[in-house]
C-alpha cells in the first residue's frame, strides 16, 4: 500500500511515525511545502510542493501511485484536494470542499447548526454587510461579544471582547476592516468558560470519538499573552478530563452526532475525515466554539500518542466507509504535550535561530513542527518549532515527563511550564464548579 501524507507540522510527523509503526507494512509518501528530518526519517520519498496547489499534489500522487492520502491541514481542503483525488480512485482521509465548510466557513457552520436546531449554538448573526452589525454589538452588550473573520485565517480572525476588543466601537472598527478585505463576519455572544476538544473518526456514516484533550492557546504562564496555535495539550487516563462532568462530554458528542447528520444532509456527500468539535462547558451548559475538518495540532499529539490499534487499517477502514469500533482503541494512559516556540511568537516572524535536541533522552516522542535542517543543524523557522509528549499513568507524571524533556532542548525557545501542572488544573476544576453553581442559582 502506497501511502501520502499532505502537510509537514509535528501532526504530519506523528502521523507518518504512527503509519510507520502500523503491522500493516506500507511505503510512506510526503507533499508539503517544506520538508525537515522529522518527516524524512519516516517517508521513502517525499516532495516540496505548494499543497494549496491540489493539481500538483494530485500528480505527485498519481506519480508514486497512491492509494490513501492522509491530508494534514485545512487549507488542501479548502482547495478541493480530497475531491480531486477521489475522482482518480484513491482513497482519502479528509472531507470534501463542500463538507469541509464546517472548518472554513464559520458562517456555515453557525447557520447549519440554527437550521437543525442543534443545541449548543450562541446568540450569533453572520453578516455579508455592515448594516445591523452595529446595532446587534450594542443588543450583545459592553463586553459580551466576539467578531469573527468567515474564512481560514490562520488563528488571526477572531477577536473578544475584553482582550482583544475594548469597546464596542473598537468592534465595530474590526467589523469595518474585515468587511473592507471582502470577507463576510459572524458577531456572537462571548461565553465563558473551560474549552475542550472532542475529536471523532468519521466514516461516513458513523463518528468514532477519541479522548477528549484541552489545548492551551494562550503564549503565557496563567493563560495570559496573544493566542498562539497552541502551546500545548493534555488528555486523562480515563479519556475524560478533570475539570468536566461526564455528562458535559456526553452533550458534546451528542453535537457532534447531530451536525455530522444535519452536514450529510446539507452536502449529500459521505464526510470520511476527522471531525473535530471545538467545545466550551459554560454555566448554561455546552456551547460550540468553532468545528475543524482534521486532526487538531497539538491535540493529535495526545491522541496518536496513545493510539492502541493499526492506524493504516483504521485510516483504510475509515476511507472505505467501513470503519467499525473494534478498530478503534486509545490506551488507558494520561498525555501532556508541549510545545517550544521561538521567543517573539507569535507576534513578530523571528529570524531563523538554531536549536539542538541532542540532549533529549526519549527522542520518539519528539516531534518537529517549524523547522528545518542545514549543514546538520536544525533551525526554527518562526512557526511552533517542536513538540514534546509525556505519556504516563497520570497527568502529573506525564507533565513531568514532558517538562524535564523540554528543558534539555537548547535555543532561544520558550514552553509554558504551568501546562498540565496540578496548580492549573486545580484553577479549572474550580473555576468549573464556581460557574456550575451560577448556573444553578
Ligand atoms: P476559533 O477560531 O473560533 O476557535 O476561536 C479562537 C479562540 O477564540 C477560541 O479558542 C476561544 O478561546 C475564543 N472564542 C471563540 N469564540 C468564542 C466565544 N463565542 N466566546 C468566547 N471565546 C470565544
Ligand atoms: N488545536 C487547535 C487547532 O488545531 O486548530
Amino acid at each position: 500500500m502506497n501511502i501520502l501524507v499532505v502537510g509537514s507540522g509535528a501532526r504530519e510527523h506523528i502521523l507518518l511515525k504512527t503509519l510507520a509503526q502500523s503491522p500493516t507494512k506500507s511505503t510512506l509518501f510526503c507533499c508539503a511545502t517544506s520538508i525537515h528530518p522529522g518527516i524524512l526519517q519516516w517517508t521513502t520519498t517525499s516532495a516540496v510542493v505548494d499543497i494549496r496547489n491540489v493539481e500538483a499534489v494530485l500528480a505527485q500522487a498519481l506519480t508514486w501511485k497512491i492509494n490513501l492520502a492522509i491530508i494534514g491541514p485545512e487549507a488542501p481542503l479548502e482547495q478541493g484536494l480530497a475531491d480531486l483525488l477521489l475522482q482518480h480512485g484513491i482513497l482519502v482521509v479528509g472531507p470534501q470542499k463542500k463538507s469541509a465548510q464546517l472548518e472554513t466557513s464559520k458562517g456555515f457552520t453557525r447557520e447549519l447548526c440554527k437550521k437543525h436546531q442543534i443545541p449548543g449554538t450562541p446568540q450569533y448573526q453572520f453578516f455579508t454587510e455592515l448594516s445591523g452589525a452595529l446595532p446587534f454589538l450594542q443588543t450583545l452588550g459592553e463586553g459580551n461579544y466576539v467578531v469573527k473573520a468567515d474564512g481560514l485565517m490562520g488563528g488571526k480572525g477572531v477577536k473578544v471582547a475584553g482582550e482583544h476588543l475594548h469597546s464596542i466601537e473598537e468592534a465595530f472598527q474590526f467589523c469595518m476592516e474585515l468587511y473592507g478585505k471582502g470577507l463576510s463576519f459572524v458577531i456572537e455572544e462571548k461565553l465563558v468558560g473551560q474549552e475542550f476538544s472532542l475529536l471523532n473518526f468519521c466514516d461516513g456514516e458513523r463518528l468514532f470519538p477519541m479522548p477528549v484533550v484541552q489545548d492551551h492557546k494562550r503564549a503565557f504562564a496563567g493563560d495570559t499573552g496573544p493566542n498562539t496555535g497552541g502551546m500545548g495539550s493534555y488528555s486523562d487516563a480515563n479519556h475524560g478530563l478533570p475539570f468536566l462532568l461526564p455528562a458535559e462530554i456526553e452533550a458534546a458528542q451528542q453535537i457532534n452526532e447531530s451536525v455530522r447528520k444535519a452536514l450529510q444532509e446539507e452536502c449529500q456527500e459521505p464526510y470520511r475525515g476527522i471531525l473535530y468539535g471545538s467545545f466550551i462547558a459554560t454555566k448554561k451548559g455546552v456551547y460550540v466554539i468553532e468545528y475543524n475538518a482534521r486532526f487538531g495540532d497539538p491535540e493529535v499529539l495526545n491522541l496518536l500518542s496513545i493510539l492502541d490499534c493499526d492506524f493504516v487499517e483504521l485510516c483504510t477502514s475509515l476511507a472505505r466507509g467501513s470503519l467499525s469500533s473494534d478498530q478503534v482503541r486509545f490506551k488507558n494512559l494520561a498525555t501532556v504535550c508541549k510545545y517550544a516556540v521561538p521567543v517573539g511568537y507569535p507576534d513578530s516572524t523571528p529570524t531563523p535561530a538554531s536549536f539542538c535536541i541532542s540532549q533529549v533522552q526519549n527522542k520518539d516522542q519528539l516531534y518537529l513542527g517549524g523547522v528545518h535542517e542545514d549543514e546538520g543543524k536544525l533551525w526554527a523557522t518562526g512557526s511552533r518549532t517542536v513538540a514534546v509528549v509525556g505519556i504516563a499513568p497520570t497527568i502529573s507524571q506525564a507533565e513531568q515527563i514532558a517538562e524535564a524533556e523540554i528543558c534539555r532542548i537548547e535555543g532561544p525557545l520558550f514552553h509554558r511550564e504551568d501546562l498540565g501542572t496540578p496548580t492549573l488544573i486545580g484553577h479549572r476544576i474550580s473555576m468549573m464548579e464556581r460557574i456550575r453553581e451560577q448556573g444553578l442559582s
